[in-house]
């Protein structure tokens, strides 16, 4: 390896900011030298720059302002932009994150060029092909040289596709690294305030492409949350993904429903620490309310996150059960089946990852155990 190497994280995407920052603080407390690169996938300031101030996040060192597209179109720019980049910069690792488009174009590129990468949230399967981020995850761990495992069942996933288990850490979830780091600063009253909603309710997020995206999905969704709202009242901070179709199927706001903007990292927890009960079909969310002892109820049929049902305060949901289901969630609070949270989410997976990271920079292929991680 070479003196003095460089670590580019390839950062796109709002949930990508949040994983990635105690792996960028940890790495900076162990001197390595580092830049992130924005693909400016997500752009909007409430989409961005407000997690890089939340977070703490350093300037990006270049932003390729992809943008929007069609899979293939944004895909392709992604693609053409991150080779440049990776050229100009000759990094000796690059570092993806979770299963975004940047993520899979980022991989891609390297795996080209021959520049080794790592993949922060390795493993995780919903098994379900339709989702385009289930076609990014196999793609982006087939090609990556280091796996970083936030769940015990992704390691048999990594095993069943043949991926080595000596590529494999278990280090923990560094979302909930960023959920421990931001907890003192979580309080739900000013948010309460601003939004003028009673202290009791209830918050939705909502932005798969199998509830969004089409007129008939969405008017099946918006009819089921907005009788959730019915019995408690609900906030919906909207995804620009979904915000027309939502609003033509009839989420408005209005007294019982607050439809605004998306939420700031410290906001959204904060509003997420004082609910009532969490409706969703984000990734991160699942993890967050499991780790907040939160009820949640999953709009999805599947989910590549099972350990928040096992571990946590989950549960999936049709849109038709959902109002049943919430009226049942609000009576019963949060039940933990296991009583214990997953393992590993203690707030420690960015040291973690920092320290394989380091050693692998120096050549030192000790074995996943004599890391301090495990394989298996
Ligand atoms: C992407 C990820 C998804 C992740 C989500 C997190 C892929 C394939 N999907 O979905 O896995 O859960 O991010 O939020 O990578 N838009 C804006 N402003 C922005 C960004 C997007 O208005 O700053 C709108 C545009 O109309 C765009 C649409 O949102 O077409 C979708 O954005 P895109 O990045 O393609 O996918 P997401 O739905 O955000
Ligand atoms: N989030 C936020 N504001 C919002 C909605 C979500 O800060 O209005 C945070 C949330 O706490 C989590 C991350 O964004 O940390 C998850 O992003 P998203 O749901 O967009 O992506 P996913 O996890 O589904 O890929």
């Amino acid at each position: 390896m070479r003196e003095n190497p460089l670590v580019l994280h390839v950062l796109g995407a709002r949930p990508n900011f949040v994983k990635a920052a105690p792996v960028v603080r940890a790495l900076g407390e162990l001197g390595v030298r580092q830049g992130i690169i924005h693909t400016g996938q997500h752009y909007d300031a409430l989409m961005s720059d407000v997690f890089f101030a939340d977070l703490g996040l350093p300037e990006p060192l270049a932003n390729l302002a992809v943008g929007s597209g069609s899979h293939a179109k944004q895909t392709a720019a992604l693609l053409v932009g991150l080779e440049e980049v990776v050229l100009e910069h000759d990094p000796d690792l690059v570092v993806v994150y979770g299963d975004v488009n940047s993520t899979l174009a980022a991989i891609l590129v390297c795996a080209k060029l021959g520049v080794r990468t790592a993949h922060v949230e390795a493993g995780l399967r919903s098994f379900d092909r339709g989702m385009p981020e289930e076609v990014n995850r196999i793609v982006t761990d087939s090609l990556s040289d280091l796996l970083f495992v936030t769940s015990p069942d992704a390691l048999s996933h990594l095993a069943a596709e043949g991926v080595p288990a000596s590529k494999v850490h278990l280090v923990g979830n560094p979302m909930i690294d960023s959920l421990f780091s931001a907890l003192p600063s979580l309080d739900p009253a000013p948010v309460v305030e601003r939004l003028a909603i009673p202290a009791r309710y209830a918050v939705a997020t909502l932005h798969r492409p199998a509830n969004v995206d089409t007129a008939e999905a969405a008017r099946e969704l918006v009819s089921s949350v907005l009788e959730v709202a019915g019995r408690i009242p609900l906030v919906v901070p909207v995804h620009p993904r979904g915000r027309t179709r939502l609003a033509e199927a009839g989420l408005v706001d209005g007294p019982s429903v607050r439809v605004v903007e998306p939420l700031g990292y410290v906001d959204f927890l904060s509003l997420v620490r004082g609910a009532a009960l969490v409706v969703t079909d984000s990734g991160g969310v699942q993890e967050e309310t499991t780790m907040l002892g939160v009820p949640c109820l999953t709009v999805r049929p599947n989910t590549e996150r099972p350990i928040t049902i096992t571990h946590g305060t989950n549960r999936l949901v049709t849109p038709a059960l959902l109002p049943a289901a919430a009226e049942k969630a609000l009576a019963d609070g949060a039940v933990t089946p296991s009583g214990e949270l997953p393992p590993l989410w203690d707030g420690a997976a960015g040291p973690r990852i920092a320290r394989v990271i380091s050693a692998w920079l120096k050549g030192d292929n000790l074995s996943p155990a004599a890391q301090g991680t495990r394989s298996e």
